[in-house]
């Protein structure tokens, strides 16, 4: 699978979002809010490497998260054909889905994203995209 992002959990955008950049990172895009994750969202590039900043408003249901882990990297996400096929073989796999498939505006209009868990290796995203 092809990994599309790593995503960080940040207190503050524009804080973490300038703490990417004295390592070389460029913004890939405007900062976006998501209504469904209740977050602010931007993505910053680095030579192929792209991350994800989740900023959850207190209201969001990301805060409780927040709150518990600080600013810290929290998924890895991956690129895949379908969602559905994915999340059928990694079931079988073990692996467990954590909520069904929402849409990822800050990604593109067309993208939906699905969590999983694995007990071994934490929480994963999967991200299907045209
Ligand atoms: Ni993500």
């Amino acid at each position: 699978m092809e990994i599309h992002h790593i995503g960080y959990l940040v207190k503050k955008i524009d804080y973490a979002a300038k703490a990417f950049k004295s390592l070389g990172f460029c913004m890939g895009g405007a900062v976006t809010y998501d209504a469904g994750r209740d977050a602010e969202i931007c993505f910053l590039d680095s030579r192929g490497y792209r991350v994800e900043l989740v900023a959850p408003r207190v209201t969001s249901p990301l805060h409780g998260l927040m709150k518990k882990y600080k600013n810290t990297a929290y998924h890895i996400c991956y690129r895949v054909p379908s969602l559905e096929e994915s999340v059928e073989k990694l079931e079988k796999d073990g692996w467990h889905l954590f909520k069904e498939a929402e849409e990822a505006p800050a990604i593109g209009k067309d993208a939906k994203v699905v969590f999983m868990m694995s007990a071994d290796i934490g929480m994963i995203e999967l991200l299907e995209m045209n």
